[in-house]
């Protein structure tokens, strides 16, 4: 029998040695709950990073998977199959823009939002290719996406990059006028960053971005591979905060655990788009696309978003209270199910305390405890995790209680 310690030194001998990993090794899951070698259960408050919306082992999703893998899982582009268009119209009715390009992963979705931006501006015979993006960005890790993210950390290995890149601070809403100008391709935001510590951009600044896009004609890139698809209790932040975007990439829970993500677009964006410009080997095959229309169906027609408003709601005061209880706490952001907890030092010990009392959740930009629970967890998950946060915050830095 393989035990954890083999696991972990097989990997240790063979993987590109790029991920810090914790020592447990996950072998099953159901619902929110996550199962180690040992059967030891986690409650799961992070869902692989976004992703795993639907929870663990959801029985419909199961099933379409099993279903699809007997019927067929994979033809290339090359050729039409039934699901690919019915996802695409599912999107532009949550979103509003008409036309999708479907990929693997958030990345390579933001990589044709750039490519797509500067192939706009190409068949307007207009040589715009600068891009405006913000401080604390994260819009993943391929060369262009890389670009336009901000911390240098992730960066400095790789340079040089694609440019010219102008970085504005969230706040600075003179910073954003100056940086948009007339050879601005386009802008690329995160409604509510995520990576970067769960930072919600504001109305003040979107209506900045919304004013400056008009006056210059630069295109919008709305970034919502982790705060979309119903993670706030609403379809897009983007649309909340009063933005239309040209493009929007999505990706993260699309798939509810199977790889897909999407670049969306406007009709004027696409219609710069010609045969051969762009293409994905797997992208949006059978697979992925039965697993997004099963995620799409709980979302919106099985009420799963109504759900999202009303535990992300019950959340939220959970978390103040525990806030005010913690002198640590800085500040509490986020909505919906998308939640950082800003402490005054680093939060990695908290993590860890977590992990000992059985609670998964990750830390952020350094201070940022991260919470992204599945879309499908209860009022009495979210106390039992708020009781478990609450001890894992004493374990990690004592009687601080307020
Ligand atoms: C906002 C945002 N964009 C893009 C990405 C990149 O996604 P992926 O890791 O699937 O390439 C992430 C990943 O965390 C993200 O949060």
């Amino acid at each position: 029998m393989t035990t954890a310690t083999d696991v972990i030194s097989i990997e240790k001998e063979h993987l590109l040695q790029v991920y810090r990993r914790s020592s447990i090794v996950f072998e099953r899951g159901r619902g929110c709950r996550l199962f180690d070698a040992d059967g030891r259960g986690y409650l799961d408050l992070l869902s692989g990073i976004g992703v795993a919306a639907l929870g663990h082992a959801h029985p419909r999703l199961a099933a379409a998977i099993a279903d699809q893998a007997q019927q067929l899982l994979h033809t290339s582009n090359l050729f039409f199959h039934p699901l690919q268009g019915e996802l695409a119209s599912r999107l532009a009715e949550l979103s509003g823009l008409p036309r999708a390009f479907f990929c693997n992963s958030g990345a390579e979705a933001v990589e044709a939002s750039l490519k797509f931006a500067r192939r706009y501006w190409h068949a307007q015979a207009q040589p715009r290719a600068a891009f405006v993006a913000f401080e604390h960005s994260f819009h993943g890790r391929t060369m262009g996406a890389l670009s336009v993210t901000w911390d240098d950390h992730y960066r400095a290995p790789f340079q040089p990059l694609l440019g010219p890149v102008t970085f504005v601070a969230a706040g600075d809403v003179a910073a954003l006028d100056d940086a948009i100008t007339e050879n601005t391709a386009a802008v690329i935001v995160e409604p509510i960053q995520g990576e970067g510590g769960v930072r919600p951009i504001g109305m003040e600044m979107a209506s900045a971005i919304s004013a400056a896009c008009k006056r210059t004609g630069a295109l919008l890139i709305a970034d919502e591979v982790q705060c979309g698809l119903g993670r706030t209790g609403r379809a897009f932040c983007s649309t909340a905060l009063g933005l239309q975007p040209d493009l929007m990439t999505i990706g993260k829970a699309l798939g509810a655990g199977v790889p897909i993500a999407a670049t969306l677009f406007s009709e004027r964006v696409a219609a710069a788009a010609a045969f051969g410009d762009h293409g994905s080997t797997y992208g949006g095959n059978l697979l992925a696309c039965r697993a997004a229309l099963v995620f799409i169906e709980e979302l919106v027609d099985g009420g799963l978003m109504a759900h999202v408003q009303r535990v992300g709601a019950h959340m939220e005061s959970k978390l103040r209270a525990l806030a005010s209880r913690h002198a640590c706490v800085r500040e509490v952001r986020g909505a919906g199910l998308m939640w950082g907890l800003d402490l005054d030092r680093p939060a990695l010990p908290v993590v860890e305390a977590a992990l000992q009392h059985g609670l998964l959740i990750n830390r952020t930009s350094d201070t940022v405890v991260r919470l992204l629970p599945p879309y499908i967890i209860t009022a009495e998950e979210i106390d039992e995790a708020i009781g478990l946060l609450d001890a894992a915050l004493l374990a990690a830095f004592g009687g601080q209680h307020r």
